[in-house]
């Protein structure tokens, strides 16, 4: 059955918001070459900035390293099939070329505050990008927030199959946004007739707070893999509630309990409920023992 939501969206704000944002309406109805994305990063300055890239010069992974490119599950119709760039290939493009975020002699996992593990894919995200692929019936011209992208599949899937007027794609290692997101997503673009405005930021969700120009101004927050450590939980909480728009949803991918490292399903709705601004409801959930995984859904409490 398919999902939809109900979202109100004054074409207007959305005009306004692009307009706030210093990049132009115009390039909207464009085709690739001549469309313009943000990027912001906050990692040397500790401020948010934005620069400007055309969508034909967005990088690419070199092609004599990385050379499979990947379908992701569920993608049966052509037209809005996912393709990415195998991980494995990548981070090994990204060591050579010096964007992994951390040095050989440290874990390539995850280490935190430094590397929060953007370069794998992880099963939830799949989850995620495959159920708006085939579940979720969208209204176009959405704005759309991917929160801890990696790969960015599913920022990606609302991009190829339902026709957002915006995704923001963030990360807390520019690195990634560089070696992976952003060659993912120009490899998405190339046969989109009507491509999004995209952005991209690199940091952590505490800086989001200080984007002033961002607050309330996505009707669509993804995110995926994200609430596996409890003591982030108060800056995501904090980004989503900054960036969800009124009557936004923000969707939560997620295992249901993240052993060996603290945070669990359970802990996370626990602190939303403390903190009153969220309700919450399971859009999704697989009971897989091994691996028991869920897609949450929230919406800002009345
Ligand atoms: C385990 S990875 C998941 C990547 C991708 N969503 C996936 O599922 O394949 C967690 C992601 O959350 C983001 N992240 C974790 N903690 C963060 C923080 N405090 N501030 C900003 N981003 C954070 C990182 O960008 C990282 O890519």
């Amino acid at each position: 059955m398919a999902f939809s939501f109900n979202f109100q969206i004054d074409p207007k704000d959305i005009g306004n918001d692009i307009d706030n944002f210093g990049i132009s309406t115009s390039c909207e109805n464009q085709a690739n070459k001549s469309k313009s994305i943000g990027l912001i990063s906050d990692k040397s300055s500790g401020q948010l900035k934005e620069l400007s890239l055309e969508l034909d010069e967005l990088p690419v992974c070199e092609d004599d390293v990385v050379t499979s490119v990947q379908l992701l599950k569920g993608s049966t119709d052509p037209n809005a099939s996912v393709s990415y760039y195998c991980p494995e290939e990548v981070s090994l493009w990204a060591k050579a070329n010096d964007l992994m975020p951390v040095d050989s002699e440290q874990s390539t996992d995850l280490v935190s505050g430094v590397y929060e593990g953007g370069l794998q894919l992880w099963e939830c995200s799949e989850d995620l990008a495959t159920w708006l692929l085939d579940k979720a019936e969208l209204q176009p011209g959405l704005r759309v927030m991917e929160l801890g992208c990696g790969a960015g599949l599913p920022g990606l899937s609302c991009l190829r199959r339902h026709r957002p007027v915006k995704v923001a794609f963030q990360d807390f290692n520019p690195e990634v946004l560089r070696a992976w997101t952003m060659p993912n997503c120009r490899l998405n673009l190339a046969d989109l007739a009507r491509p999004p405005q995209l952005e991209f930021l690199a940091g952590s969700w505490a800086g989001l707070a200080a984007w002033e120009a961002a607050r309330g101004a996505f009707d669509l927050v993804l995110t995926a893999e994200t609430i596996y450590n409890p003591d982030y939980y108060q800056q995501l909480h904090d980004a989503l509630s900054h960036l969800l728009a009124p009557d936004g949803v923000a969707l939560v991918a997620a295992k249901v309990s993240y052993f060996g490292v603290g945070g669990s399903e359970s802990l996370f709705c626990d602190f939303l409920d403390r903190r009153g601004q969220f309700s919450h409801s399971t859009a999704m959930r697989t009971e897989s023992a091994a691996l028991a995984r869920v897609i949450l859904e929230l919406r800002r409490r009345r």
